[in-house]
């Protein structure tokens, strides 16, 4: 079964808590759960890993090259400045598309710059829990 991992960066792991207002009331393990449904309903899994900083999230895609089909990152704040996550993402050979819950290019000046969009297929932001799910899909589609 082909396999899609899914990364969350720094905080991802408080939504549902932390500003709902901006991030929604959904859990990461509500959202994992959609996104896994997705999945499912074209053949294929998820692997979800969430880490509060960068490393973790670097060793992830290394360990994916050759083993997983696609990668779908939401990075957190590191997308405004993690150019070794950036890397990393542009050693992994198969499609990578960046999710946000909220539209960052919307919001302070800092969010409007994303060091992984030019090494992403895609960018689906503003979506809430629902662009993980689009997210999957694409990934899907493109492999
Ligand atoms: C976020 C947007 C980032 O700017 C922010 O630092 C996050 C979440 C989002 O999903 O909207 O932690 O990636």
């Amino acid at each position: 079964m082909k396999t899609v991992l899914l990364l969350s960066g720094p905080n991802l792991s408080l939504t549902g808590q932390r500003q709902p207002e901006i991030y929604g009331t959904n859990t990461m393990a509500d959202i994992v759960e959609l996104a896994r449904k997705a999945a499912a309903d074209v053949g294929w899994q998820v692997e979800h890993l969430s880490a509060e900083s960068e490393g973790p999230l670097v060793e992830a895609i290394h360990a994916a090259r050759g083993r997983v089909n696609a990668v779908v990152i939401n990075p957190g704040a590191l997308t405004h400045y993690a150019w070794a996550l950036a890397d990393a993402l542009a050693a992994f050979e198969g499609p990578v598309v960046e999710v946000h819950l909220s539209q960052p290019a919307g919001r302070e000046p800092w969010r409007r710059v994303s060091v992984v969009a030019p090494v992403a297929a895609a960018s689906i932001s503003g979506l809430g829990a629902a662009g993980y799910e689009t997210a999957v899909l694409a990934v899907a589609r493109m492999s």
